[in-house]
């Protein structure tokens, strides 16, 4: 009995594991070059500012792109924005501004 309920735990663990995957997309830079202000304002007020409000200036946000931790936590762990997600075009886009150097304008 214990090896079955064992089983089933592990059967759901994988599932789970597999779901979570389908849902990550890797980002990959689209071509477009956008900047702070015409774009990456925009997504930090819809998506991160109610939990982040020092992230709410270039400069405040800048200590977490200086740090590696944007990029981590958005474009390659995906564990933010908490308790939502990005789309695939969003994300992109995002890809593309960290590489060029974030741009502020
Ligand atoms: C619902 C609240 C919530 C939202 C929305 C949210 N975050 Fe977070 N974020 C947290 C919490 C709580 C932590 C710290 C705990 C942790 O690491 O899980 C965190 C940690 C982080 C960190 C690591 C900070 C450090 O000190 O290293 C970064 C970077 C980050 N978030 C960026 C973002 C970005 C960018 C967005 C929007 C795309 C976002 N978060 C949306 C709650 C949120």
């Amino acid at each position: 009995m214990r090896i079955i309920t064992a089983t089933i735990i592990l059967i759901g663990l994988v599932f789970v594991s597999c779901k979570k995957d389908e849902n990550n997309v890797t980002p990959a830079c689209d071509g477009s070059n956008p900047n702070y202000n015409s774009f990456v304002q925009s997504v930090m007020s819809s998506h991160c500012i109610s939990c982040h409000s020092d992230m709410a200036t270039y400069a405040g946000l800048s200590v977490y792109l200086n740090n590696g931790s944007f990029a981590k936590e958005v474009l390659t762990d995906q564990t933010m924005p908490q308790g939502g997600s990005l789309d695939a075009t969003t994300l992109n886009k995002l890809q593309c501004w960290v590489d060029n150097g974030f741009p502020e304008n």
